[in-house]
């Protein structure tokens, strides 16, 4: 039973005013004195000539608001608070989550649609920095949202393969590249390299010949040239597998923007059919104006191709490949311009799909008092993050784990503290909007206490702890239905079932403004509520055994919130820790 859709029907059918409308108008309201829905009386002081205060001291009497779900409704000024029956809200809420576990919240939304989502798209021969990492995580967690609510999703990886940084590099590897470190470290010894070209460059300027000679090659497809590109390719992405394997990160396309290249004179054909393409300066551009943009280059003065056209060709692409509903790039914020232009470039050319494109920007990633032993270039990678996080955390829960005299092997402390680290890692970017900056300190995320993965895992596994106790002493949670659930009507209890009844639409919200916080924010309200009960009670002891069968069944949707919840993020639970 949906209660708010029940308060909203209760209304209508009392007060006469449309059910539509009533539905928009229903609320929340702020404190839980005030109820549990809320109705504002302000839209039927037109046709009740009445002051809306009033309308709501009468309606509140009236005989017709009762039924068995409804505790009571009271008038505050000009709202009409109600309060559910708790008994009744808590046995539905919960029996729904025991019954489908972890696929509470799914839903049948995007049956039948498909979205694209791009992500991570790092560049070759690059380190993996903490900003491809953000969009990593983004578009990992996007498209498990998208999944839970029945869409189809196309996880593509729009690699920067392609570019005149290949002919320097080329140019570099021939002159110092050390095959060795290359097959060892790619990506250093790529970087290395590339660091050297431009110090030697200063120098040299027949280098700068040289790599323009070799990008040109690369780009007719000679063959040295484009084995080389090849093998830098491959060993790059190579290396970008084990951390998506880490991760739990796929994609199913990782179609580069190299890829493209070839479908360009296409785009060029057919903006020049419609008109649009414009010389300027010697560049083919398409203008912009009317959209109070500026023009958009497609082709530079030599005939090259550029990052734009590229995106032209890949849109156009993706939609003919997967018929996209929605396709969407998650890309950070600095490159909001670059995609109103592509964008307005489509819907001028006439796509149809050009409205379905979205560009998902982010914000920057920045460090508080974070000392990494860093690469040349001065970059902050994914990997010594990661690693970072993961050795701090091992720390903190070997000496937990001590004190507690826990039976926690070594090989088990090194699981639980890769999970826990990584998850860390992975909340302190999913944990506030999106286009936020993003400050990084080793205290806020590893802080067990705090709105951290720790503080869910920890949750997670210690209720996990108390029904397995249950368990072994032969007491199990309550099954879905049953009218024991309805003893649950404490106001912490209360409070926490509220929560999880939140979370299904914290999903559908995640998905409709690309905002995996809001899932982060419903299961960090839900393991905070959750644990203020906790505190306040011991679950397994006293006589009441019908009590703790209930109460073992608010665990158990607890941990499977938690679980659920973390997982469309792309955090991993641990059972114990
Ligand atoms: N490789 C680019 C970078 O690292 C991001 C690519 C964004 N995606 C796109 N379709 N342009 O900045």
């Amino acid at each position: 039973m949906d209660f708010r859709k029940a308060v909203a029907t209760k209304v209508s059918e009392v007060t006469g005013l449309d059910l539509e409308t009533v539905n928009r108008l229903v609320e929340i309201p702020p404190q839980a004195d005030m109820g549990d829905y809320a109705f504002p009386c302000f839209a039927l002081a037109k046709t009740m000539h009445k002051a809306p205060n009033m309308i709501a001291s009468d309606l509140a009497s009236n005989e017709a608001f009762s039924a068995d779900w409804l505790s009571r409704v009271e008038a505050k000024g000009p709202y009409l608070n109600f309060f559910v029956d708790r008994g009744e809200y808590v046995r539905e809420v919960l029996s729904e989550v025991l019954k489908e576990g972890l696929t509470y919240g799914t839903s049948d939304e995007g049956a039948g649609k498909t979205v694209v989502v791009e992500f991570s798209s790092p560049n070759i021969a690059k380190p993996f920095h903490v900003g491809h990492a953000f969009t990593t995580i983004l578009g990992h967690s996007l498209s498990r949202i998208y999944e839970k609510l029945g869409y189809k999703v196309v996880r593509m990886n729009h690699l920067g393969d392609y570019g005149t940084q290949f002919g320097k590099l080329i140019t570099a590897f021939r002159l110092w590249g050390d095959e060795q470190a290359l097959e060892q470290n790619a990506i250093d010894e790529l970087l290395r390299i590339y660091v050297k070209f431009h110090e030697e460059e200063k120098k040299d300027p027949s280098l700068t010949t040289s790599a323009r000679e070799n990008f040109k090659k690369l780009e007719d497809g000679c063959e040295e040239e484009v084995a080389l590109w090849t093998r830098f390719r491959d060993l790059s992405l190579k290396e970008f597998q084990i951390l998506y394997d880490r991760m739990g990160v796929t994609f199913d396309n990782y179609n580069g923007e190299s890829y493209y290249s070839s479908k360009i004179p296409a785009i060029v054909d057919m903006l020049r059919d419609k008109g649009l393409l414009v010389e300027s300066e010697g560049a083919q551009v398409v203008m912009l104006e009317d959209k109070k943009l500026p023009p958009c280059i497609i082709l530079k003065s030599d005939g090259t191709t550029i990052y734009a056209s590229r995106d032209l060709a890949a849109a156009k692409y993706r939609y003919d490949e997967y018929h996209f509903d929605k396709n969407i790039y998650v890309v950070g914020l600095p490159q909001a311009l670059h995609f109103q232009q592509v964008f307005a470039v489509l819907e001028k050319a006439g796509m149809p799909f050009a409205k379905n494109c979205e560009h998902v920007g982010f914000g920057l990633v920045k460090f508080q008092n974070m000392k990494f032993s860093t690469r040349e270039g001065n970059i902050v990678t994914l990997e010594d993050l990661l690693n970072e996080s993961v050795a701090k955390t091992y720390e903190i829960i070997k000496t937990n784990a001590e004190t507690r005299n826990s039976d926690l092997s070594e090989e088990e402390l090194h699981n639980i503290a890769e999970k826990v680290g990584l998850g860390a890692v992975i909340y302190t970017y999913v944990k506030a909007g999106r286009e936020r900056d993003i400050v990084f300190s080793w205290d806020t995320m590893l802080d067990f206490e705090g709105d951290t993965a720790p503080y869910l895992i920890y949750t997670y596994a210690r209720t996990k702890s108390i029904l397995r106790k249950a368990l072994a002493s032969g007491i199990s949670p309550a099954e879905t239905g049953s009218a024991l659930l309805k003893k649950l009507s404490g106001d912490e209890e209360f409070a926490c079932v509220k929560m999880i009844a939140d979370l299904p639409d914290a999903i559908k919200k995640a998905a409709s403004s690309n905002e995996p916080f809001m899932i982060s924010r419903a299961v960090s309200g839900i393991a905070r509520a959750f644990n203020r009960f906790y505190n306040n009670c011991s679950i397994l002891s006293g006589d009441d055994e019908e009590l703790k069968v209930a109460r073992l069944a608010l665990c158990q949707s607890v941990c499977d919130c938690i679980e659920l919840g973390t997982y469309l993020l792309g955090i991993s639970v641990v059972d114990q820790m």
